[in-house]
């Protein structure tokens, strides 16, 4: 049976001494694993290349073959161990897939359909996106939209979806651009950098906050009217501090949160997708109580297929970022460890399309 790649993600329920028996390391790609990139044995999950078989992979009806994947913050957390993602060892990691169906039991789809999946069970218990093919459950597939390329939708991928998302639910809430400001945290990073092009394409004022002093002007280019640097953030103490943001869209997480919350207009809306800065929330009911402060959680891997489709829908066309390829880079399936320290130390920018599918 013929193999194929696959970055597959080994923990701490793996014996690396004895799981292995199975897989070959992939030719061009170091026999010692201590030299790979990434691979650990004091107990973390970390990731390496082998060679697997379509057999190898968790069921479903529709094989996909990879043509591109994404690399995204759960992804870095995942392949290094620095966050418990994976719930299933070992897993192909890559939580967003964009191909063309080579196989399906589902009469949904059929051969030579180009389709993506992201977020349900990819790279957590289900073998993902980080492989020449992958196996999914129908129910988990969506048919590219017309007017993206399979780059384009993972140059998007979770990270478009959970901006679009993001963005749905603030309008679902009454986020109109005269309300006033909107504030986006984590600007540089690839939810954000979606995010302030959609917004500012649909007539927003944004204000971008960002830790990287030198992106301002590549920050502006995406639409962003303002700029606010982290590290000359007065952030205050008081359970309200001066209403500020008609609606914020948090990548972040942590004391920035709780700014966000003290810093709300009246009747403000936050969108709560990402966790950069920390998991924590330390507020008041003061802002919910007094100014109506609205907080919304946004979930992008088990969003509804009705739903998801309604957002792929308008990632094609209403919040299609007109700047998609100035925010996306692509990266060589090899290079794809060196990306995950990079990610985590907030050091990238903007988004990381993984090329799969050798060039014809
Ligand atoms: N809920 C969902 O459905 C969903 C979907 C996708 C992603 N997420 C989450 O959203 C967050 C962003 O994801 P992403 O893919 O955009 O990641 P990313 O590309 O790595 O962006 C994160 C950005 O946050 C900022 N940042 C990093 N470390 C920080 C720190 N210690 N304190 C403050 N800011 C920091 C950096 O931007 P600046 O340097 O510009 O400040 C960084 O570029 C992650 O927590 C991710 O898990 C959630």
């Amino acid at each position: 049976m013929a193999t194929f790649s696959a970055y597959r993600i080994f923990g701490e329920t793996t014996s690396h001494s004895t799981g292995l028996s199975d897989e070959k390391l992939l030719s061009g790609h170091p026999k010692d694993d201590s030299q790979v990139a990434g691979y650990e044995e004091d107990g973390k999950s970390a990731g390496r290349f082998v060679e697997l078989t379509l057999d190898d992979l968790d069921p479903g009806e529709v094989v996909i073959q990879t043509h591109y994947s994404s690399v995204n913050y759960k992804d870095a957390l995942a392949a290094t161990g620095a966050g418990k993602v994976i719930r299933r060892f070992p897993c192909v990691g890559g939580v967003d897939v964009a191909g063309v169906v080579v196989h399906s039991d589902d009469t949904r789809f059929k051969a030579g359909d180009e389709v993506i999946v992201t977020g349900y069970g990819m790279g957590v218990d289900h073998d993902g996106g980080f492989a020449e093919y992958v196996r999914v459950p129908a129910n988990w597939v969506v048919p590219l939209p017309q007017g993206l390329t399979l780059f384009d939708a993972m140059a998007l991928g979770t990270a478009g979806v959970a901006a679009a998302l993001s963005i749905h639910r603030l309008e679902q809430n009454e986020l109109r651009p005269e309300n006033g400001n909107v504030i986006v945290t984590g600007a540089t990073g690839g939810v954000a950098s979606l995010a302030i092009q959609m917004l500012a394409q649909l007539g927003y004022h944004v204000v971008a906050l960002t830790g990287k002093d030198t992106e301002h002007d590549y920050l502006k280019s995406l639409g962003a009217a303002e700029i606010l640097s982290r590290k000359d953030l007065e952030m205050g103490t008081r359970p309200l501090e001066k209403a500020q943001w008609a609606g914020a869209l948090d990548a972040v997480g942590g004391e920035t949160l709780a700014w966000l919350t003290r810093t709300m207009q009246q009747n403000g809306v936050i969108a709560s997708f990402g966790n950069a800065g920390g998991i924590e929330l330390n507020t008041t009911v003061m802002p919910f109580i007094l100014r109506g402060v609205r907080l919304i959680g946004i979930d992008s891997a088990a969003t509804a297929m009705p739903l998801r489709r309604q957002i792929w829908q308008r990632l094609a066309t209403d919040l299609h970022p007109k700047l998609l390829a100035q925010v996306a880079h692509g990266v060589p399936f090899t290079g794809l460890p060196q990306v995950f320290p990079l990610m985590l130390q907030g050091k990238l920018r903007g988004r990381s399309v993984v090329e799969i599918k050798p060039a014809a």
